[in-house]
């Protein structure tokens, strides 16, 4: 047994023994069957730290949740008062699933214990721009530490708007958030 299949390799790297002198040609590896991407599973991968506190306060910055979440971030470069951190915002950004407000998470993380925002984050499918998708792969562990944070700051701040999404507009100063063509600059004051 052991020799015949010695011999069908030996047979297979000796191109002459084969009988079919088509078989004998190199022949391309058919190409890989497009493969469908593997839902990202990140679920074992953690940042670590010296506080829980500390790396939430690094996956704030690096989730890039105070560029909407916290009023003017953006404009002074990240110098924001303490107490303005993450209280949300009531300038909508309006597109075709109407207008959605970045919630005040001083708030919502306050009402919620560490176990129970993480869930939230991991199921919510929510509105655009909020990057759901994002935070929905986050792992539990990261998700916690960001509890941690926003909680240590206590709560701040007003309750934003609610979505409008039944078709009938913001009320509040909005970001149109859809694509326009070049002709539509300048834009109108
Ligand atoms: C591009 C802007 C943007 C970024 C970046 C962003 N958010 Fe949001 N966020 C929003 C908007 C808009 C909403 C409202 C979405 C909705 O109504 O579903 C929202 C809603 C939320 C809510 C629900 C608020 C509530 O009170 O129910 C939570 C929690 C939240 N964001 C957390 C985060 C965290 C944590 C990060 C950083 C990892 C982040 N967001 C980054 C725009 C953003």
């Amino acid at each position: 047994m052991k020799l015949q299949t010695l011999a069908a390799g030996l047979c297979l790297l000796m191109t002459a023994c084969t009988q079919n002198p088509e078989a004998a040609m190199p022949v391309a590896e058919p190409a890989p069957a497009p493969a469908s991407l593997p839902a990202p599973s990140v679920s074992s991968v953690h940042v670590t730290g010296a506080s829980q506190i500390e790396i939430g306060a690094y996956l704030a910055d690096l989730g890039g949740c105070h560029d909407c979440h916290t009023p003017g971030w953006a404009q002074t470069g990240g110098n924001v008062p303490e107490d303005q951190l993450l209280v949300g915002t009531d300038v909508g950004f309006s597109g075709p699933w109407g207008t959605s407000y970045p919630g005040n998470l001083r708030l919502t993380a306050g009402q919620l214990d560490a176990g129970a925002w993480a869930d939230m984050m991991k199921d919510r499918n929510g509105l655009p721009p909020m990057p759901w998708p994002t935070v929905n792969r986050m792992s539990r562990e990261d998700l916690m530490a960001l509890h941690a944070y926003i909680t240590s700051l206590g709560p701040a701040g007003e309750p934003v708007p609610m979505a409008v999404t039944d078709g009938s507009g913001p009320r509040t100063p909005f970001i149109w958030f859809v694509p326009q063509p070049p002709e539509a600059w300048p834009a109108q004051p």
